[in-house]
This record gives C-alpha cells, structure tokens and sequence, in this order.
C-alpha cells in the first residue's frame, strides 16, 4: 500500500514537473493580470462590455475569425450580450451574414438559428472557444497555477495577445510574423489587428487599443462559455443550501444525543 502510494505519488510529481517544462519550452509569454466584472465567485458578465465586445469582434476579428459553434440567436440569450429578437435580425442583415446552404445549394441570408461563419482566413484559427482553449497557461515555472490563484485565464490571454505587439517584423519563409510579448515563441502570424479607435463605440466609452482587447476579450469569455452566470448562481445556491443542511445538521445531532449527554453527566459524580 505504501509502496503504492510512494510509486503514484512519484509519478504525478514527474508528470507536473515534465508538463511545466514543456510548457516553459514555449516560453509562455507574458501575460497582464487584466481584472474582468465576470471574475470571482460573484462576478458577472457586463452587458454593455460584451455589445462593445460583439462590435469589435465584427468590425475587426471577423475578417478572418470564425465563431462557428456560437449559434446567432444566442445574442439574444439571458446573460449573454442581450440582444433583443429584433437586434439580431438587423445584426444579421447589417452585416450580411450569409451562410452557405446545402439543400439549395448556394449561399442565402443567416436566420438566428444559423451559427455565426466560421474563420475565412485559412491559418486564423476558429474564435468560440479560444478563451478556454487558452485557460492554463501560466503560473510560476509554467505549472499552470494562475488560473487557479489568481483568476487568471484566456481573457487575460487574449487581451494580452492583442496589446503586448513589439513592433518588430521577421520574414520567415516567405511569409511576415510580428512580434509579441504574449504569444508564446515570441512570434505571431497575425499582424496587429488593432489601432486606436478601430471602431467608434455607441455608448460613447474611448475606444482605445486597451479597452477594444477587454471588450472582444469578454465578448469570447462569453461565447465559449454562455451559462458562466447560470453556472455561479447555481453555485451559490447550492453552498447556500449544504450551509443551511449543515446547520440543522448539527440541531439535529445536538438533539438526538442529548438524552444521552444527560445521563452521562448524572452517571458522573459532578466534581
Ligand atoms: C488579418 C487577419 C486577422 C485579423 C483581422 C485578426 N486575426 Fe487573430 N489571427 C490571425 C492569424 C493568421 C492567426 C494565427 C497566428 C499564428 O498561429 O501565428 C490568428 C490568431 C489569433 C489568436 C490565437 C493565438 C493563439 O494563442 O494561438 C487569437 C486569440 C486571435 N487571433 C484573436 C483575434 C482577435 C480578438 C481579433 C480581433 C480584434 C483578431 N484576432 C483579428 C489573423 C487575424
């Protein structure tokens, strides 16, 4: 048995340590510990942030990202960016989302329950889950720890990608990588996608390269987890419960062993 233990415990040492240098072997990069409203056991997603976030992401990423598992009509789910029925048929019609139909053979206009188009640049990849696959990155000697220590996950990561750009250019067989602080490797393929004022938003906040990589990096917390809200609240209710649970547990306890407890002490002579 112990001998068990020792051989298991070994290996998960050896695993965590050989997991943390092949990560330090990318060189994460740096990674700026951006504070979101939907961190933390009670936070919750920004209404407005995520409409800025959707701008952004249309505007700008969609040039190239796809968010093919995000289906349209979720823009207008509760705890999502809150879309009206009506915001998202202008959405679709505005921006002349197209999708490409198998029945009739040819493209026509997306309905809401069409998903958004998937990336149209062939090496940019998908965006709807991005900010999950990108959670455990970092943390001291790359374990990992960050997201769990510090709330630290994709959304810092994506924010960071897009404003920790050098500025310098390298040709790389034939094609220009940028530099970048974040990215691990030092090197990304996508050029700097933001400038400052890149979009104007309606709700009048300065659009600033900062605020842009905030917003679209809320707006993918969101679509690659929609029930993040519903999940908290579920949280919180059942801790609130088992709380309760507890409590009366212990009345409970209390209670049947008292008789018990009586008898016990008028068994002793009181000292
Ligand atoms: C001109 C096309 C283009 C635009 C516009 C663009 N990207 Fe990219 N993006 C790419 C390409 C190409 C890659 C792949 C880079 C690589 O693997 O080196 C990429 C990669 C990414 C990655 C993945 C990085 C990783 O860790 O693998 C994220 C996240 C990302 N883009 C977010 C965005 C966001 C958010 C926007 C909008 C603000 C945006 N991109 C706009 C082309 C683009």
């Amino acid at each position: 048995m112990l001998r068990k233990l020792a051989i298991s415990t070994a290996t998960a040492a050896t695993l965590a340590l050989s997991s943390g240098a092949a990560l330090a072997a990318g060189a994460a990069g740096h990674v700026e510990d951006y504070s979101f409203p939907f961190e933390g056991p009670f936070g919750r997603f920004d209404q407005n942030q995520l409409q800025r976030g959707l701008q952004v992401y249309t505007q700008v990423c969609s040039a190239c990202h796809g968010l093919q598992y995000v289906p349209l009509r979720t823009l207008a789910d509760e705890g999502g960016p809150g879309l009206t029925e009506e915001e998202v048929r202008a959405y679709i019609e505005q921006n002349f989302i197209e999708v490409y139909d198998e029945e009739l053979q040819d493209w026509r206009t997306a309905t809401p329950n069409d998903h958004f188009p998937g990336s149209s640049l062939e090496n940019a990849p998908d965006l709807s889950l991005m900010t999950k696959a990108r959670a455990g990155f970092s943390g001291p000697y790359g374990l990992g720890l960050n997201p769990l220590f510090r709330g630290m996950g994709g959304p810092e990561y994506v924010a960071s990608l897009l404003t920790h750009y050098t500025g310098s250019e390298y040709e790389e067989f034939g094609s220009i990588l940028y530099g970048n602080e974040t990215f691990p490797g030092g090197r990304i393929a996508m050029a700097p996608p933001l400038w400052e004022d890149a979009v104007e938003y309606n709700d009048g906040t300065p659009a600033t390269v900062e605020q842009m990589a905030m917003d679209v990096a809320a707006f993918l917390t969101w679509t690659a987890e929609p029930k993040l809200m519903a999940r908290k609240q579920m949280g919180f209710t059942a801790i609130l419960m088992l709380g309760i649970l507890s409590v009366l547990l212990y009345l409970t306890n209390k209670r049947i062993w008292a008789p018990v407890k009586a008898r016990a002490k008028g068994a002793q002579p009181a000292e």
